[in-house]
């Protein structure tokens, strides 16, 4: 039950989507039509899914969200009381983000989001959940919910003493101003690239940058150097969601008090457990899951 003056262990701020999800054989090209072969509605949305990740992974965790006003509103609501997430949900007359997905034989896919009512999640809905944000002991964030809104969070967890960490997903440019509130960032090989890299990264004053590498582990640079955690081998069925179980689950170890190696060694383990399963929530590890491989 959310209790604005309980310091939870995690805070995740962001989106809630309805995935509707398409199996095929190949992804279509630009301007192609391909048949599927299986189609499948699944709880989403990179918010929900850290969110979800970090409660199975064994932190008290609160979630602040908008939800639209519709029937997928009601379902992840429900889904996140069922979890035992203190959900922070403000609802918006209209509708409930979704996510059209396409995955192939491969388990790849590729992701269109329409962010309905993430896109509402506003400067002023971070205000009314200062009291949370402030007292967390780590706050974890994504791109898809506005950018204002998670300056704002990060500065004020920055205040309360909380340890930040920054999954920029989708990638996008990010001012200096949102990077030197961010102690951890986590993109994957992409987002890197697209951000300038690691090195400009840690320059423009983020401490800690942990690359997920898919199927290749994890990269840690410091200004200290890198370090590779080497992949669990797993057969992958779909990767959605396997970048969210591993950001749920190094917010999680470092909230109970991880070393930087172990936290990504146990990201390392919860991404490839999710990518074992289909759909983004449903294959979301839990504790135990997480132990049994990493031991
Ligand atoms: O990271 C996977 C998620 O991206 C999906 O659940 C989908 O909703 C999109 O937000």
């Amino acid at each position: 039950m959310a209790n604005g003056s309980h310091a939870y262990e995690v805070v995740v701020l962001g989106s809630s989507n309805l995935d509707l999800v398409a199996t095929v054989e190949r992804l279509p090209s630009p301007g192609e039509t391909v048949l599927g072969t299986n189609y499948a509605e699944h709880a989403g949305g990179k918010g929900l899914n850290q969110a979800v990740a970090c409660r199975r992974a064994g932190a008290d965790t609160a979630f602040i969200t908008c939800l639209g006003t519709d029937a997928a509103g009601e379902t992840l609501h429900r889904l996140m009381t069922s979890e035992g997430i203190a959900a922070y949900v403000t609802d918006y007359e209209g509708p409930t983000g979704r996510a059209l997905i396409s995955v192939d034989e491969h388990g790849e896919n590729s992701i269109v989001v329409v962010p309905g009512a993430n896109a509402e999640l506003s400067i002023s809905v971070v205000d009314a959940h200062r009291d949370v944000i402030g007292r967390t002991g780590v706050l974890l964030c994504q791109l898809e919910v506005p950018i204002d809104a998670v300056e704002a969070a990060l500065a004020i967890a920055k205040v309360g003493g909380a340890r930040t960490i920054l999954n920029p997903a989708p990638a996008t440019q990010l001012n200096r101003s949102v990077l030197q509130l961010c102690d951890v960032i986590m993109p994957n090989q992409h987002e890197v690239a697209l951000l300038g890299g690691a090195t400009s990264l840690l320059d423009a004053g983020v401490s800690i940058v942990v690359i997920t590498l898919g199927a290749r582990g994890i990269k840690i640079v410091t200004q200290d150097g890198e370090l590779q955690i080497p992949p669990f081998a797993v057969r992958a069925l779909d990767t959605t969601g396997a970048g969210d179980a591993a950001c749920g689950a190094l917010a999680t170890a470092l909230a109970h008090g991880a070393d930087i190696t172990t936290a990504a060694r146990r990201a390392s383990a919860a991404g490839a457990l999710a990518a074992t399963k289909q759909g983004a929530v449903p294959s979301l590890p839990n504790q135990h899951d997480i132990d049994a491989l990493v031991n």
